[in-house]
């Protein structure tokens, strides 16, 4: 493995929003504006519907992720609705979300989903995000730590991508959506204790970016972005407002 270096990214994803496609492209034509930092990354993963015009209303410096793509093919094949990671290449998505929370509750996807998805991620050349988070009842039993750990090492044994190709996106799942923000110092210990781990599978997963996700604002983003070992910010619902992820932007790098 080539030597990485960390970098900052600020990433929006829109999940199942806006409802039309020209929402979704004056979100995306007001997100362009910006001028891009050179030390921090933009990116947005709009829903799959929107993907090609959002890419097309985007400057080429900001990156278009994809929600999700196809467990089961990397090419194309008998898959009745689902995206594979060739196709998303092909569309122009450099980065895939990995491991969502509410694709691990909605769909029940479990680790050996995750690992499908991530293989196929990386033979078409994306890159992969991929998240993890411990919910509530986990956290207020003192597991949050050993919770997280396991979910990392579950994939990463089993898959081991090339540390430029690997971002992880810390989301405790009872901050996602809830407005309840985890407070930056434990943010901070959990990233903190997720770089120990990865560093422990591959030394050069001390080099991979870890971003924090769950209710980031304007208001907290500064002091998240202040944290040693927090790189950015993955941003659910500030993300739909161009301000508003424009000034978490502004927060990091
Ligand atoms: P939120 O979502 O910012 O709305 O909490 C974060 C996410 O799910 O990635």
């Amino acid at each position: 493995m080539t030597h990485v270096m960390r970098q900052q990214w600020v990433m929006g994803n829109w999940k199942m929003n806006p409802l039309t496609r020209d929402e979704a492209t004056q979100l995306a034509t007001s997100i362009s504006q910006t001028s891009i930092k050179e030390n921090t990354n933009l990116a947005v993963a709009p829903s799959m519907l929107h993907l090609q015009a959002v890419a097309d209303h985007v400057t080429n410096s900001v990156m278009i992720m994809s929600q999700d793509l196809c467990a089961f093919s990397q090419a194309q094949g008998a898959y009745t609705g689902d995206v594979s990671a060739e196709q998303l290449a092909d569309s122009g998505v450099g980065a895939v979300l990995i491991g969502h929370s509410e694709r691990r509750q909605y769909h029940a996807e479990t680790d050996d989903v995750l690992i499908e998805k991530m293989k196929h991620a990386l033979s078409a050349g994306l890159m992969v995000v991929f998240c993890v988070g411990e919910q509530q009842a986990e956290r207020e039993a003192g597991t949050h730590l050993s919770v997280v750990a396991e979910q990392v090492r579950s994939v990463l044994e089993a898959v081991t991508p090339n540390a430029s190709k690997l971002i992880i996106a810390y989301e405790p799942v009872w901050a996602i959506g809830t407005g309840l923000s985890a407070s930056a110092d434990d943010a901070q210990a959990m990233h903190a204790h997720i770089r120990n781990t990865t560093s422990d599978l591959h030394s050069d997963y001390a080099g991979v970016s870890i971003l924090y996700g769950g209710s980031v604002k304007p208001a907290n983003a500064p002091e998240l972005a202040a944290c040693d070992d927090i790189d950015g910010a993955l941003v659910g619902g500030a993300s739909l407002d161009a301000a508003q992820f424009l000034d978490i932007y502004r927060a990091f790098g």
